[in-house]
């Protein structure tokens, strides 16, 4: 019994509690983590680290405008990623390894999209590449 309650806690810990059905953690493993590394602790003096990173658990609109916009070597996701994406991924690095910063809502990257200008992704299929 105890093994079966456990075993409902992981998958209940499995499945996301945002951004409709899309998987924060899954999204950032295939676009995220071979810069950022799974771990989320970059590559010192190349990919900045995510965990424990200010910027990153601020006030939302500002990592979601580097997704939507790009910034240096940090690639534009505007055309790659829906907003239900973005929200789920940022949403995920916003509360993982220990960082403490609030979710973001589909909707919340939609208006953000109209407000940096970053034209809408309704391309259906992704193909998670770059
Ligand atoms: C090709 C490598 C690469 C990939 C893939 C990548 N990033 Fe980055 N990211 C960077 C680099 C390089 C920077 C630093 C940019 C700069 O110096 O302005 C950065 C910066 C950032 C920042 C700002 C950090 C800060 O302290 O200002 C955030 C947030 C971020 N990335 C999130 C993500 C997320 C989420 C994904 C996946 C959707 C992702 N990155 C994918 C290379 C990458």
């Amino acid at each position: 019994m105890r093994r079966l309650l456990t075993a409902l806690a992981l998958l209940a810990a499995a499945v996301p509690s945002h951004a409709a059905d899309v998987d924060g953690k899954s999204v950032f493993q295939k676009n995220c983590a071979a810069c950022h590394m799974p771990n989320g602790k970059g590559i010192p003096g190349a990919f900045p680290a995510l965990a424990g990173n200010t910027f990153v658990v601020g006030p939302a609109q500002d990592p979601a405008t580097v997704l939507l916009k790009g910034r240096g070597g940090m690639p534009d996701f505007s055309q790659s990623l829906t907003d239900a994406d973005i929200a789920a991924v940022l949403t995920y690095v916003r509360s993982s390894w220990g960082n403490k910063g609030g979710a973001l809502t589909e909707p919340q990257v939609a208006a953000l999209r109209n407000e940096v200008q970053a034209a809408h992704y309704t391309g259906g299929q992704l193909s998670n590449k770059h």
